[in-house]
């Protein structure tokens, strides 16, 4: 089917997680990426957060924006705690929440819901991921993913104008294309998350939230899930941590 929700411009998030380890790389990485020329989507990269600073500086007056991968709610007494503003001041434009790996290390959807706040506070555009950690015939996954986004969203209506969504079922993230979810199951679960949304923010500002989807997206899935899937992207981790790699994602996006 074709996808009838798609907007103009696909939007391609580097998740680049901790696989550059050096800020040389890192470097290289975006400065090749901006000479990279029509690209076939928005690029936007989500490096660790001690390179946001100098990459900030490589990337000014680009369109690529940067953001954080996680962010601490609490400031002050908090060891190791990066705050929105932190991320704000060192050049991010947006930030991940409720990533799976961070909700595997202990983050509740509490604490996914006050950073949401927290990014709103510092003019970050949220990320919010949410995902079931398993796929059974049930449709136990449903009720997880309308309970992820409602608890993150409760109260929080102002910041539909900025959201966006990342779909990543947990079980499939990190492997191949081949693992990835078919994007007839994605179009399905794409239109349930729609329709919560619209619930929660009311349906013409959840008109305007950007759902993607990650877990496993290559350059080979990648067409195929835009078109087919529903979705306005992708979030995409170990394919967006090689330029070509992820190049070729950001070229499979185009129309
Ligand atoms: P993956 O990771 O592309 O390596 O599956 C996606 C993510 O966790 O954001």
């Amino acid at each position: 089917m074709a996808n009838k929700l798609s907007r103009a411009r696909p939007l391609v998030i580097a998740n680049w997680k901790s696989y550059i380890e050096s800020l040389e790389a890192a470097k290289a990485f975006v400065q090749a990426l901006k000479r990279r020329k029509e690209l076939g989507a928005e690029a936007w990269v989500a490096p660790p957060s001690v390179f946001l600073a100098e990459l900030a500086k490589t990337l000014k007056g680009t369109g690529i924006k940067l953001g954080g991968q996680a962010l601490s709610a609490h400031e002050g007494a908090q060891t190791g705690g990066v705050s929105a503003m932190m991320l704000k001041t060192s050049g991010a434009s947006f930030v991940l929440a409720g990533h799976s790996e961070c909700r595997a290390q202990g983050e509740s959807d509490k604490d996914v819901h006050a950073q949401l706040a927290a990014a709103a506070n510092a003019a970050l555009a949220p990320v919010l991921c949410v995902g079931e950690r398993e796929r059974t015939a049930d449709g136990a996954h449903f009720t997880v993913i309308e309970e992820q986004l409602l608890s993150a969203l409760r109260g929080a209506q102002s910041l539909a104008a900025k959201l966006v969504v990342a779909y990543e079922p947990v079980w499939a993230i990190g492997k191949n294309a081949s693992s990835a979810m078919k994007p007839q199951e994605l179009e399905e679960t794409v239109i349930f998350i729609r329709k919560v949304l619209a619930d929660a923010l009311g349906r013409e500002p959840a008109r305007k939230v950007r759902v993607l989807y990650g877990g496993s997206v290559e350059g080979e899935n990648a067409a195929e899930l835009l078109s087919e899937g529903g979705v306005d992207g992708f979030l995409v981790g170990h394919a967006s941590a090689k330029l070509d790699s992820f190049v070729e994602i950001l070229n499979a996006c185009k129309k």
